[in-house]
């Protein structure tokens, strides 16, 4: 499975605000907006493109439009903090959503809501903050392919070796977009150092269930 991980100062930085406890859920929301759209410009690197004649003021030029039908999946709830800087960047993707939620004993995934638009010959890019154990991103991309998406790619702010592990093995041709990976989970398979529960950080919601 190719996994790319950001290597960039800029990053970096936001990376370490975000991780801060310190760090609010107003700002939480901004920086995690801010760090997404890295991650869509790596992930998107390699899309076909069109040529698109225009007129500058100055000249005629061959210019250049997106050749590819983009669809974005952010996995609820915390991938929904991640929606709003692809459809800024790519304001004609369709958008589908999965919903997921970890159980906090067993930390196996169940899937509780599902609403998407026709994904075959798509780009899908799906948005989930925390690649943790693997098994929510196996969920959603299983799913995926199901449906008949052949392009998938998966866009995480942080993931663990666990969870990279589990995807190469079951998806070896997945291309991975993290932000940052991380050492390890702890024995609550929450990701070490991580950021703790992405999902209450963004919404305000707190626990201490990774403590
Ligand atoms: C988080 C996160 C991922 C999942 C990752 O969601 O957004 O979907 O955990 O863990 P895994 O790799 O071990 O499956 P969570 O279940 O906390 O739900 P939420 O987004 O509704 O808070
Ligand atoms: N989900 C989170 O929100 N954080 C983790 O560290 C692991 C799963």
């Amino acid at each position: 499975m190719p996994l790319t991980v950001l290597q960039h100062p800029v990053v970096d930085h936001w990376m370490t605000r975000l991780r801060d406890k310190r760090t609010d859920p107003a700002q939480f929301r901004v920086i995690c907006k801010r760090l997404t759209a890295f991650l869509v410009m790596e992930a998107t690197r390699d899309l076909p493109v069109e040529t698109d004649p225009i007129e500058t003021p100055l000249e005629a030029i061959e210019g250049r439009a997106l050749g590819a039908d983009i669809v974005v999946v952010p996995i609820l709830r915390a991938g929904l903090g991640m929606l709003e800087a692809v459809t800024d960047i790519l304001p004609h993707v369709s958008v589908g959503y999965v919903g997921l939620e970890r159980d906090h004993t067993t930390a196996q995934a169940r899937t509780y809501y599902c609403k998407l638009p026709p994904v075959a010959g798509s780009t899908v890019l799906v948005v989930d903050p925390m690649l943790a154990t693997g098994g929510s991103a196996e969920m959603a991309v299983d799913l995926l392919y199901r449906e008949g998406a052949r392009d998938v790619r998966l866009l995480a702010m942080v993931a663990a070796p666990e969870g990279v592990k589990r995807l190469q093995t079951k998806f070896p041709e997945l291309p991975v977009f993290t932000a940052a990976l991380d050492r390890q989970l702890n024995a609550l398979k929450y990701i070490v150092p991580g950021l703790g529960d992405f999902g209450d950080r963004l919404y305000g919601t707190g626990s201490s269930a990774h403590e």
